[in-house]
């Protein structure tokens, strides 16, 4: 691991974002503002994903960051996924359109994905959804890249540090988007981000990099008081110019009747925090666990209320201090919440 690494000029890491919010121009503008920016490459295809970590590290002389969602076993239950789809059905209806597939996916071009990041070779690389294998990490140290795994409790903290993490990102449950949960019962723990982050310290004598609900100068300032390497932050960038959120979302995080963020499975089968609307009220309680099947079975509905600009079909992802992100450029908020 590189040491001097975590010398960043300003301790704020910008949160890889799959789904569309993050872009190379969101991550290179983290890093040229003293930040590490991060290239999701959740859902891109091998190619768009080396697309992007060549584009970010082409706006940027700083370090990049680029994150993989690791393969999981499939928790679904058939019956359950016909269920839900018969509860989808009218919802779909009313978007005109078919409910989405129930397919087990190709696991995100992870094996493909591994060898982009090789060949590339961001200077770090994040993992969630899981602990790659001990041989993974090996191989990719090897190439001098430093290595992060997030973590939703104590328990997953020591999986990944047994497994070669050089680091952890630690989520707590205020978190926007996908918490990083894989203990097998897959339940997101509840204990508070400064809670977890005395309780692995304690432990683990490794870099931990914040993570959930920081949406101010003082949240930032609080996990670095508390060991906190950096803060990683994710919604507070969501309206920054550079990203791709697109404009359903940004305007349902400005918009007063959205006024509460909920767990919800209700989307893609794994738990995640977003804003509250009509899908989520509607679905929750009958939503299964089953990720990426019950993804693909909302996707056309998510897709068509997109595009008709109804924020009551589709996930608004945020964390619970969504209230303090702000519009401007990336550089203005990055270095506003690192007290730069
Ligand atoms: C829209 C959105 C998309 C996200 N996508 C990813 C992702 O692709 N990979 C990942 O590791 N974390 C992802 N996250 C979680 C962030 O890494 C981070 O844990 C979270 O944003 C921190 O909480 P905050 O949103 O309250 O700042 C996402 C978060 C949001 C809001």
């Amino acid at each position: 691991m590189v040491l001097g690494f975590w010398d960043l000029a300003v301790p704020v890491v910008g949160a890889p974002m799959a789904g569309g919010p993050g872009t190379p121009e969101l991550a290179a503008a983290v890093s040229n503002a003293g930040g590490l920016g991060f290239v999701a490459g959740g859902y891109l295809s091998p190619e768009r994903f080396a697309e992007d970590i060549t584009a970010a590290r082409a706006a940027t002389t700083g370090p990049i960051g680029a994150n993989l969602f690791v393969p999981q076993p499939s928790v679904a239950d058939y019956l359950q996924l016909e269920h839900y789809a018969e509860a989808l059905d009218e919802v779909a209806e009313h978007y005109d359109v078919e409910v989405g597939m129930p397919r087990f996916g190709d696991n995100d071009g992870w094996t493909r994905k591994l060898e982009v990041v090789a060949d590339l070779r961001p200077e770090v690389v994040s993992f969630t959804f899981g602990a790659p294998s001990p041989d993974v990490l090996r191989w990719l140290g090897s190439l001098g890249i430093v290595l992060l795994i997030t973590v939703t409790s104590a328990y997953e903290a020591g999986v990944a540090i047994a497994a070669g993490a050089d680091g952890l990102v630690v989520q707590g449950p205020g978190a926007g988007g996908h918490r990083g949960t894989f203990a097998p019962d897959m339940r997101p723990g509840t204990e508070s981000l400064g809670e977890l982050l005395d309780r692995i310290a304690a432990t683990h004598d490794v870099p931990l990099i914040a993570a959930g609900g920081l949406g101010t100068p003082e949240d930032v300032a609080g996990v670095l008081n508390r060991g906190a390497v950096a803060a990683q932050v994710g919604t507070a960038l969501l309206l920054a110019d550079e990203a791709g959120t697109n404009s359903v979302h940004r305007s349902a995080l400005r918009n007063p009747q959205f006024s509460n963020t909920v767990v919800t499975r209700a989307f893609s089968g794994r738990y995640a925090r977003g804003l509250e609307n009509d899908f989520t009220r509607l679905l929750d309680d009958v939503a299964p666990l089953g990720y990426p099947e019950v993804n693909h079975m909302t996707a056309p509905i998510r897709a068509a209320a997109v595009a008709r600009d109804d924020p009551h079909g589709t996930n608004l992802w945020a964390g619970t201090g969504y209230r303090s992100a702000c519009p401007g450029p990336a550089a203005d908020i990055v270095k506003k919440l690192g007290g730069a």
